[in-house]
């Protein structure tokens, strides 16, 4: 079954080029520059009545959601809110009848986002979900949907699911901004980008472990780590994080770039690495200034950058570098090396890596 890869873990990152192309087959409509989908059980018209999106959603889908926020900003400018689905079940949110609520899941039957897709059913809302598992609680309640296709899942730190569940919100973005400003020759360039990302991925793979060894042998002793990424690459920062301190069972945090220097620059010295989320884009300037006051105080660099930046690469003591794609398709090659970061760190480590301690695939209580 793990068909020579040492865990579920690696197999289920060495898929991501088929998974995600899964994700999408079928949801591209080229003719008319936009994506479809055949599960949401709403009318273009009803769609175009949404006024705001709310995603409820734990961990790993959860920052999924959030690259959700910032694409479906970006394309459609709808307003998006994403919540923490043992928040939002409690909370008492304000929603009206133009607040379109997803849930999110991979397993589709976490309790509280099942909570979440109860409580805003209760409210008389229609609710959406985004899951992975086919006849889960959650795909049966919600009113509609869109699956991942990505495949069963096993290893216990989420990879493709996470980049199914960002290939389909991008699509949702691109759908959901056909029906309002985007226009066709955006929406066919964002389409595009889309359609080449399995083969960009493909490519990353072939190339980066050399890379990702040396990177885990810095941070194997650690005590600490910070990822750092803004806009897009935010959420890619907290994934990151995420994922290191599942299985390996080191402190990581993630922040937004340039938040670093109201706090966490106190923890940087010698023995704190920091990882930067840090692809070419509009800010990038900004970003290659932070890294050189991490730099300054001498703690450790890895990046993930844009192939050829020689800028960023000779500032960083480690590069792992990603091709050059569209802004909105970056964050779905980011998180690939810092998913394969955390595994070689575990690995190093001696960790039980498809069972870390203390956690469970699926989180059945509240
Ligand atoms: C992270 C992880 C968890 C899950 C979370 C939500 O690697 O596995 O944080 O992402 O428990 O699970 P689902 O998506 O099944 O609702």
């Amino acid at each position: 079954e793990l068909g020579g890869h040492a865990h579920y873990m690696l197999k289920e990152i060495r898929e991501q080029p088929e998974t995600i192309h899964d994700a999408c087959r079928g949801r591209f409509r080229r003719a008319e520059a936009t994506a479809q989908f055949g599960g949401l059980n709403m009318t273009p018209r009803q769609l175009r009545r949404v006024r705001r999106i709310v995603f409820a959603a734990c961990g790993t889908s959860w920052h999924a959601a959030m690259v959700g926020e910032y694409l479906i900003e970006r394309l459609a400018h709808l307003p998006v809110e994403v919540e923490y689905a043992s928040e939002f079940r409690y909370r008492n949110a304000p929603l009206d009848d133009r607040t379109l609520v997803f849930v999110l899941s991979q397993s589709g039957e976490t309790a509280d986002t099942l909570g979440a897709l109860r409580e805003s059913k209760r409210q008389g809302h229609p609710t959406l979900a985004i899951v992975n598992t086919v006849g889960s609680t959650i795909a049966r309640e919600a009113t509609g949907g869109i699956f991942l296709h990505c495949g069963p899942e096993v290893g216990v730190a989420s990879t493709k699911a996470f980049t199914a569940q960002v290939a389909v919100l991008t699509l949702l973005a691109i759908h959901l901004g056909r029906l309002r400003h985007l226009s066709f020759t955006d929406g066919l360039a964002a389409i595009e980008a889309v359609e080449a990302i399995p083969q960009a991925l493909g490519e990353v793979l072939a190339k980066i472990e050399p890379a990702i060894l040396k990177a885990a042998q810095r941070l194997a002793q650690t005590k600490s780590v910070l990822y750092l990424g803004r806009d897009l690459h935010f959420p890619v920062a907290l994934e990151g994080a995420l994922k290191l301190k599942e299985i390996s069972y080191i402190h990581a945090e993630g922040y937004p770039t340039a938040e670093m220097k109201h706090g966490p620059i106190a923890l940087v010295d010698r023995e704190t690495p920091c990882v930067f989320v840090a692809p070419r884009g509009a800010l990038h300037a900004k970003t290659l200034s932070n890294v050189e006051e991490v730099r300054a105080r001498h703690g450790t660099i890895i990046s993930v950058g844009t192939e050829g930046d020689e800028s960023l690469e000779a500032i960083s003591d480690i590069f792992l570098p990603i091709p050059d794609v569209p802004e909105i398709v970056q964050p779905l090659l980011a998180v690939v090396p810092l998913q394969l970061l955390a595994y070689h760190v575990a690995l190093l480590r001696g960790c039980d890596i498809d069972k870390p301690r203390n956690l469970a695939k699926s989180v059945t209580v509240e």
